[in-house]
Parts: structure tokens; sequence; C-alpha cells
């Protein structure tokens, strides 16, 4: 049986009773869409922005210089992924609100991430995900928060995802146990063929809202270069996420190689053919640094190893002057000058967002996706063993074939520790782009392994 969706609405209409404080309109998740206080559609137009491991969001002078140049390329969100939750926030959140930038934040960090190996979810873990959301609900411009980044990278790993859907029943309830605005919750996932859609599903699918996302979200580098929505597998990702019951965006695009980076896949995901279903794209990333994905730069590399400003971690200055990585800068902000989608308003949406339809909950396959879906979602304080954990059916002794899209690495660079390591090299990126494209294209089984 189909389960109706209607119960976000009467959230949302709470929300708009209350009048917000700040300079810029709150977005919340109605149906599968994003919208502003005003009931126009919201389409991220965003950018990963990690200055260093630690906080980017601190050093107000530093923002307001970034924040300059973010309007010049007409940015309307940016995604953080790790964040001091004790600091003071207030400068650079205004300074981003003044501009109409929205955040997106990751709630865990380094030693608190949900892990695909032996996952868990526990009491600590959790702690520090309130403390997150504590700081970031007082600022209007927070847009949704992500319980994990990555978690799951590889196609026999699935029986994480029940870790992580836990954590996000947890912070919902904890948010609306605290009144706070109905801020979405959300994953961002990795793009692995072979979980593909099941995990996406996975995560919408309960019958009981308190227990799927709020958003769904997608780290894909499929188009590269001069491709085509069929070429690129655009039209599969549109495909399999068409009748998605939550908002779901890209939180990471903008394949590198080959360069200068065109950002064509802009057009499309923008485009008729995905943006009724999709709500945008958040570009990979800011600063310039190893990995040469970089939109500025703020001077050149210099020799890590002699280098001793504090300014400077890992061969790459990470405070100053943005300068435009040029042409990539200019191509990105001219494809987003001309796609405007207008989407529908809140007005005319309420009545099919109220009879969307739920999706079905993937099933469990032998040597697939081994989430049974009648199984609980795991407590606070559950942690994974192999065989005997009832969200797993066991059933996953598939060797795994690598089909994630080597992306340049929120993931990575929390297991290093170290912020800019490169996730990988870019003969590897090139490798793994190369097999995407011939196995979507030709059906063939990845070549590298
Ligand atoms: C609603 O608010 C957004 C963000 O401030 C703005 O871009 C849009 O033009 C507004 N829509 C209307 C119909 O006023
Ligand atoms: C929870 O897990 C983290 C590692 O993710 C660990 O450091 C911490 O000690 C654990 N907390 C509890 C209460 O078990
Ligand atoms: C929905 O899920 C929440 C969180 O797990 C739970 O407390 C509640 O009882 C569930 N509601 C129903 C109707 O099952
Ligand atoms: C997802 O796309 C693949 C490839 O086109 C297709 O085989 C599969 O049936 C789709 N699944 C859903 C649920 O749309
Ligand atoms: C939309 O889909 C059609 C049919 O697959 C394709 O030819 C066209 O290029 C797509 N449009 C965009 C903007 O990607
Ligand atoms: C999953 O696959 C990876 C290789 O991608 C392998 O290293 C790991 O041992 C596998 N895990 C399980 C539980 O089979």
């Amino acid at each position: 049986m189909l389960s109706s969706l209607a119960f976000s609405l009467p959230l949302l209409l709470a929300g708009l009773q209350a009048t917000a404080v700040g300079a810029s309109p709150s977005v919340s998740a109605v149906g599968s869409k994003f919208f502003y206080e005003n009931g126009t559609q919201f389409y991220v137009k965003g950018i990963a922005y990690q200055l260093t491991p630690s906080d980017p969001l601190i050093d107000t002078a530093q923002c307001k210089r970034d924040i300059a140049r973010m309007s010049e390329l007409g940015t309307n969100a940016i995604r953080v992924y790790h964040v001091d939750p004790h600091a003071d926030h207030k400068g650079c959140m205004s300074a981003l609100a003044d501009a109409g930038i929205h955040l997106f934040v990751d709630l865990d960090t380094f030693n608190t991430q949900i892990e695909q190996t032996e996952p868990h979810w526990n009491q600590t873990q959790f702690d520090h995900f309130k403390e997150v959301l504590d700081e970031f609900q007082k600022f209007d411009n927070t847009a949704g928060v992500f319980v994990g980044n990555e978690v799951l990278t590889t196609a026999n790993g699935s029986a994480a995802a029940p870790y992580v859907l836990a954590a996000a029943r947890d912070i919902k309830a904890y948010r609306d146990q605290k009144g706070y605005r109905e801020i979405p919750v959300g994953y961002s996932a990795a793009d692995i063929a072979d979980l593909r859609p099941m995990l996406q599903n996975y995560m919408a699918c309960s019958k009981n809202a308190s227990e799927r996302l709020d958003f769904y979200s997608l780290n894909a580098y499929e188009w590269c270069g001069a491709s085509s929505y069929t070429q690129s597998g655009y039209n599969i990702l549109q495909k399999n996420a068409t009748d998605y019951p939550i908002p779901i965006f890209f939180s990471e695009t903008g394949c590198n190689t080959p360069s200068p980076r065109t950002f064509e896949d802009q057009a499309a995901i923008f485009g008729d053919n995905m943006s009724d279903t999709w709500s945008g794209s958040m570009v990979y990333e800011w600063i310039e640094e190893t990995n040469d994905y970089g939109l500025i730069s703020y001077g050149p590399s210099v020799d890590a190893a002699t280098a001793t400003a504090s300014s400077i971690e890992d061969g790459f200055t990470r405070k100053g002057t943005p300068t435009p990585v040029l042409p990539d800068f200019n191509n990105l902000k001219s494809q987003w000058a001309t796609l405007h989608p207008t989407g529908v308003a809140l007005s005319a949406y309420k009545k099919s967002a109220s009879s969307l339809a739920a999706i079905e909950c993937p099933a469990s396959t032998s040597g697939g996706w081994a989430i049974d879906p009648s199984s609980p979602l795991p407590t606070l304080g559950q942690t994974f063993k192999q065989g005997t954990d009832s969200t797993a059916t066991g059933k996953n002794d598939k060797a795994s074939k690598v089909t994630a899209n080597g992306a340049p690495s929120a993931s990575a660079t929390k297991e290093g520790g170290a912020y800019a390591v490169t996730v990988s090299s870019p003969a590897t990126e090139r490798l793994l782009a190369g097999s995407l494209l011939l196995s979507s294209l030709l059906g063939v089984v990845a070549i590298w392994l």
C-alpha cells in the first residue's frame, strides 16, 4: 500500500507562521522540493567550501572576501563538511545571509562519522551531531544538515545504511523535541552504480516520516567535458530519481578531466529533463588545492615541506584574496547565469505534494543490497556485527566491484585526517571516470580490477 506524504505540509505551514529573524528567508522541504518562505521553489546553486580541515565559518573577514566572489558566480548555497560547534559563526552566517547564501552543513567530523566498516551509531556521535545542530539552527539561512558523507563507498557496504538512517531518525527527533525549525536532515551519497537506486530508495521509503530522510543528495562526477545527457549517464540518474518523494540534488559535482571545466552538466541539471526532479547542484570545490578542483586560489602553490606560514597547509595558502581559477570560474558563472528554472509555486504544488506516493523499500537481494526492508532500524548504541545484525540479511557475499566515481573526497580527506589529501591521483581519477563511462556505455565490467 502506498501512503501519503501529506504530513510535511502542515509542518511547513507551521514554520511559515513564525516570523523569521534575520536577513535571509529560510528554506523548507515540502514533498520532493525545497521552497523559500514566499513559496518560490529553491534550486541549489552551491559550492563546496572547506578551506582547511577545521571550520571555515569563523573568520568573518575571509568569509566576506569569498562571499563577494561567490555572489559574482551566482551562488546561493555552500556546503561545509567540518565545523567546530563551539566557535562563533555569527559573522560568517550573517554575511552569507546578506548575500542570499544558504548553508548545508555536515553534522559529523573526523572522529564522529559513521563508518562503513563495523558501522555503529552511539551516544558520543549523537551528542556531537546535536551540538552542531544546536549551533546552526540559530541561523535562518541554514538550509539543511547531513548525517553523513559517502559512508557507503563500496557495493558491499549496504550494512552501514541503517546506521546512517538511525542517525537521521535521532537527529530529527531531537530537532523536533527542541522545537527547532524543521531544518531538513539528509545524507550525501557516493555514486555507486551497484547500490543505485537501492540506497537512494531505502533512505526515503519508510512509511513512517520519522524514519526517513528529509532529502537525499549524490556526489556524482559522471559528466566529464563535452559529454551529453545520455552519454554521461545522467539520463539513468534521472530515470532512477523520477517520482522520488523527497528533494534530491547533487551534493558534489564537477568532473575536472578534461581541463578546463566547462560545467555543461549544469544545463542538464537545471534544464527540462531534470529540474522537475532535481533541486540543483553543488560544485566541488571553492579552494584550489592538490586535487585541482578549485574555482579560486589564494596564491600559487608552495613547497609543502618548507612552507612555514600558518595559512599554508599541504602547500596551499588557505586564506587571503580569492583569485578566480580561469577559465573554470567564468565557465561556471556563464552556465549559471543562463539557468533559472522557475519550478513550481508552493501554492500550486501543495495538492500534488499531499498526494505523493511513497516508494517501495528495496528488497534484499543475494550478493547485492543486503538490508531486510522489514527489520527495525538500529537503536542508539548498536554496532553492526557480521552475521548477527538483525538489519542485514547476511546475504552479501559479493566481491565488491568498485564503481564509485573517484569523488575528490571529502570522505578520503576525512579518513586521512588531513584535509588536502588527494583522494585519487589525477591518473586514478581518469581511470575511474573512464571505466565508469565504459561500463555505462558498453556495459563492460570495470577494467582496472
Ligand atoms: C522569493 O524569495 C526568493 C529569495 O529571496 C527570491 O529570489 C524570489 O524572487 C522571491 N519570489 C517572489 C515571488 O517574490
Ligand atoms: C562511539 O563511537 C566512537 C567512534 O565512532 C567512539 O570514539 C566512542 O567512544 C563511542 N562512544 C560510546 C559511548 O561507545
Ligand atoms: C515512527 O518512528 C518513530 C521513530 O522511530 C517512532 O517513535 C514511532 O513510534 C513510529 N511511529 C509509528 C506509527 O510506527
Ligand atoms: C534504475 O536504472 C536502471 C538502469 O536504467 C534500471 O535498470 C532500473 O530498473 C532503474 N530502477 C528504478 C527503480 O528506476
Ligand atoms: C534532454 O533529453 C534529451 C533526450 O534524451 C536530450 O537529447 C537532451 O539533450 C536533454 N537536454 C539537456 C538539456 O540535457
Ligand atoms: C567489501 O569489498 C571491499 C573491496 O571493495 C573489501 O576490501 C572488503 O573486505 C569487503 N567487505 C566485506 C564485508 O565483504
